[in-house]
């Protein structure tokens, strides 16, 4: 079997399900090289995922003779530099979402990618490859609920991360980049148009901290599409109860939901409490299969050399819009997506 050598950069929080996915879930892949700025991530990459290459310069793995490819996981500041660099140096790319923070960034990507037409270079949407919404995509290119013209969509985190995401947002950009970027794929995914104008509101209600760095731990963006289609995008870092990412797809003959209720699995529990579902702890335990659906499939496309769907050009559209919500919750005012082009 023709497999495909990977070095792995960023070992932390995601990275780690990434290193351990690839090394022992995927079999047309080899994990060949680790690369992390922290000294124990990269023991835990030699003891764990029995890596034996490991460096602490992205520069020097680059270098590393026997890789095909590399899968970035670093912190979202660095991923626009990590992937040109790997395509410099010839490698075919996956890369976690979002491509950047900032529009002129992901245009000198696609640029540079241009340059590389031999390379795949795939996004991590990871949503795109969860079975649910796969199976709600494939609802719709049936007709089975109509045209949609409305979709809810919320990313919304247990407030135990919420320390963790005060740290995090020096490098994600806020919330908009960071959990909106997904409802925004997926809202132009089913709805099938750009967004044209919207209007962001939200505030740090629980934890100030988020405040105190213009972030915000709830909000909530209106947005028009230009084929007159809506979209109410939520994000929250308050919820006492779980991770709770649910979407709601309106058409003209009918509606889709995935993720509500937020349950663990098909169990419910009745007690003295009364009838209940347990709910997922973190975004992982929810997308756990999508994620390694999803690293499968740039290795296929790779060995097979077909450019996935959650290609450059989708991800910069989602950036645009997440630039444009942030703008808006700054301004207070409706932002109009031509407005904010560079
Ligand atoms: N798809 C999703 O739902 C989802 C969920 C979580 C995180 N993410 C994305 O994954 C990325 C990583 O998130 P995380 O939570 O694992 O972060 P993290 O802070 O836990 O880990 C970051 C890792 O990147 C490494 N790193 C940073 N800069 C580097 C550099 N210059 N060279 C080499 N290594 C470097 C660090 O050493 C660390 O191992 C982010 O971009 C985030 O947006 C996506």
């Amino acid at each position: 079997m023709k497999k495909l050598n990977i070095g792995l950069a960023g070992l932390g929080r995601l990275g780690k399900e990434y290193g351990k996915n690839i090394q022992f879930k995927i079999p047309n892949a080899n994990l060949v090289a680790v690369c992390s700025l922290v000294e124990e991530e990269l023991a835990y990459a030699k003891k764990e995922l029995e890596v034996s290459d490991t460096y602490s310069n992205y520069e020097s793995m680059l270098e590393h003779p026997n890789m095909d490819a590399v899968v970035i996981i670093t912190s979202t500041d660095s991923h626009a530099e990590h992937i040109v660099k790997a395509m410099e140096s010839g490698l075919h790319v996956f890369c976690e979402k979002p491509l950047s923070i900032d529009i002129e960034n992901c245009l000198k990507v696609e640029e540079e990618a241009k340059k590389h037409s031999n390379l795949i270079v795939m996004i991590g949407f990871n949503r795109r490859y969860d079975p649910s919404y796969v199976d709600a995509k494939k609802t719709i290119i049936e007709n089975k609920v109509g045209k949609p013209f409305f979709v809810r969509s919320q990313t919304v985190d247990k407030d135990i991360w919420a320390p963790f995401q005060v740290s995090f947002v020096k490098t994600s950009g806020g919330v908009f980049h960071d959990f909106n970027v997904h409802d925004v794929d997926l809202a132009r995914w089913y709805i099938g148009s750009e967004v044209k104008r919207l209007w962001s509101q939200g505030g740090a209600y629980r934890f100030k901290e988020f405040g105190d760095l213009g972030d915000a731990d709830n909000t909530f963006v209106f947005c028009e599409f230009e084929d007159g289609s809506m979209a109410l995008l939520g994000a929250s870092r308050t919820s006492s109860y779980g991770h709770d990412t649910f979407t709601e797809i309106i058409g003209t003959q009918g509606k889709l939901t995935v993720g509500n209720p937020p349950s663990k699995n098909r169990v419910q529990i009745s007690d003295k409490h009364g009838v209940r579902n347990e709910c997922n702890e973190t975004f992982y335990d929810r997308f756990k299969d999508s994620f390694l659906i999803q690293v499968q499939d740039f290795v296929n496309s790779v060995l097979e050399g077909k450019q996935p769907e959650c290609n450059l050009e989708n991800a910069t559209k989602a950036t645009i819009v997440t630039c444009a919500m942030t703008e808006s919750f700054k301004t207070k005012g409706i932002v109009e997506i031509k407005d904010i082009m560079p």
